[in-house]
């Protein structure tokens, strides 16, 4: 059976004290909890191993948002999957909009990011999604099924068995404006129905497929109740210890 997950995304923010205190937050709400998903927090570099001190990751699984595409080497301000794996941290999202959208990242690079991780022993949580234009002209479907293509159907089907995939549809995230539970549903039965396609139904129903795009308490119980939707990928909600816990606990 896939693994419920429910994943914090923090982005750019919290200086490292700020980070450091509201990972202890979420640590200590979930002590004595027995959450329905397993729970992450991806966090900035900067943060991965003062937040592996000071977490239970039997309870919390702590990840970094990125890492570089080379193993070591002249690449200036660049932070390597096997660093990423030093701190401690077991997750690594790799392929999010923003640093597709941002810092240029396509499927090349995202195929070398994806291997590196492996490599490491970082379970990847890779983001896909179309933009507004796409998803009103229709192509939606094609989009989100070229960028699984092209970064990570040149995986085994035993390393494509170890990637979390997060469909985040661009127009909802940090928008306020959150998929519809049918759209959501829609795309991630699709997903998975080209997943089964390329390493057959056993592998496709074992893969976790998040939703992410404005998910918070109010919202997510409903996402979640989709059969196709594993969890949530959560970026601003996850800022808040009250309201992470709130969609943790939607399952
Ligand atoms: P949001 O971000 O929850 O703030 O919309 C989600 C994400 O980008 O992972």
């Amino acid at each position: 059976m896939r693994k419920k997950i429910v994943a914090g995304n923090w982005k750019m923010n919290t200086t490292l004290q700020e980070g450091v205190a509201l990972a202890k937050e979420v640590n200590e709400a979930l002590k004595d909890a027995t959450p329905k998903c397993d729970v992450v927090i991806a966090v900035p570099f900067t943060h991965l191993a003062s937040i592996n001190a000071v977490i239970d990751q039997n309870k919390l699984g702590l990840g970094a948002e990125n890492c570089a595409d080379h193993k070591s080497g002249a690449y200036t301000g660049e932070v390597s999957a096997p660093m990423v794996a030093s701190t401690g941290a077991t997750y690594v999202i790799l392929g999010h909009s923003e640093r597709r959208q941002y810092y240029g990242e396509t499927s090349e690079i995202l195929k070398e990011k994806v291997a590196l991780a492996l490599e490491n022993n970082l379970t990847p949580i890779f983001c896909i999604g179309e933009v507004l234009e796409e998803r009103e002209n229709g192509t939606y479907h094609d989009v989100v099924k070229k960028q699984i293509e092209e970064a990570l159907f040149n995986l085994s089907a035993e390393d494509f068995g170890k990637i979390i995939l997060a469909y985040e549809p661009v127009w909802a995230i940090g928008t306020g404006k959150t998929a519809t539970d049918e759209q959501a549903e829609d795309m991630h039965a699709y997903i998975r129905s080209v997943i089964a396609d390329r390493y057959g139904k056993e592998v496709a129903e074992n893969t976790s497929i998040l939703y992410g795009g404005s998910c918070k308490p109010s919202n997510a119980a409903q996402l979640f109740a989709k059969p196709d939707v594993d969890g949530g990928l959560i970026g601003g909600a996850s800022l808040d210890a009250a309201s992470f816990m709130g969609i943790v606990n939607a399952f």
